[in-house]
């Protein structure tokens, strides 16, 4: 079978990342996390003093974006890749609330998501990606073979962060977590730029009460199934 590139959309701790491993791994595909692409520029900007008590101009972040080279490599110990940013590992960094707190906002600069989008692109040209985030069904690879729009109860989007954020030794309120994700809620589904919705085409997930291996066979399932109906493959 011809690769194919699969578009997974939707609100933020939807479980979206591991569904998207765990096919890329079944499928032996590129995972790209273009969230952690979002975020690199975020810890960039943090780092180099552009981003102080929430506040930034935007000309500071646009003019950083040629030194942020973001990239993913393959962990060996933990069987899923890690986020470099200019050669460092930075997969625990980019994961704070600090960095949540602030990356929507900087997502809405148009300039970092058209800059973001075509090195998006580029990732997917050869196709063999799973690529999870906000606008790729719709925006990054409007004719992608398959996409998924996930959805789950705000209850259990709150439990899976603060389950991933203990397990990384962070610990947070869970007040702090739910006000956290309505509010980048909010930002992606209202920004002006590529805002978070579901492709016409997509197939929505709502995996509030599926496991993980129930939602991998879904998809697997949709992938043979688009074997089956289109000459594409
Ligand atoms: O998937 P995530 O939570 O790591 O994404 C972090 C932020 O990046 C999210 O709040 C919105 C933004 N984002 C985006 O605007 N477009 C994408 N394709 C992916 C993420």
């Amino acid at each position: 079978m011809s690769k194919i590139i699969v578009a997974i959309d939707g609100y933020s701790s939807c479980g979206k990342s591991t569904l998207a491993r765990a096919l890329a791994s079944r499928l032996s595909y590129a995972y790209i996390d273009s969230g952690a692409m979002y975020r690199c520029v975020t810890l960039y900007a943090l780092q180099n003093g552009m981003i102080k008590d929430k506040v930034f101009l935007n000309e500071e972040i646009i003019s950083i974006l040629p030194d942020v080279h973001v990239s993913f490599k393959f962990n060996t110990h933990t069987k899923t890749s890690d986020t470099y940013l200019n050669d460092v590992n930075v997969e625990r960094q980019i994961r704070t609330l600090e960095v949540a707190e602030i990356v929507s906002k900087v997502s809405i600069v148009k300039e970092v998501r058209t800059h973001l989008v075509a090195l998006q692109r580029k990732m997917g040209k050869g196709k063999g990606i799973v690529m999870d985030g906000r606008d790729i069904g719709t925006n990054v690879f409007p004719h992608a073979e398959l996409k998924i729009f996930m959805t789950a109860d705000m209850d259990v989007r709150i439990d899976r962060r603060l389950d991933e954020l203990n397990s990384k030794g962070m610990h947070v309120n869970r007040e702090d977590v739910k006000r956290n994700l309505m509010e980048r809620d909010h930002d992606d589904t209202h920004r002006k730029e590529n805002p978070l919705m579901k492709a016409q085409d997509a197939v929505t997930l709502d995996n509030s009460d599926l496991s993980k291996d129930e939602q991998l066979e879904f998809v697997v399932k949709l992938i043979s199934d688009l074997t089956l109906t289109k000459d594409t493959f």
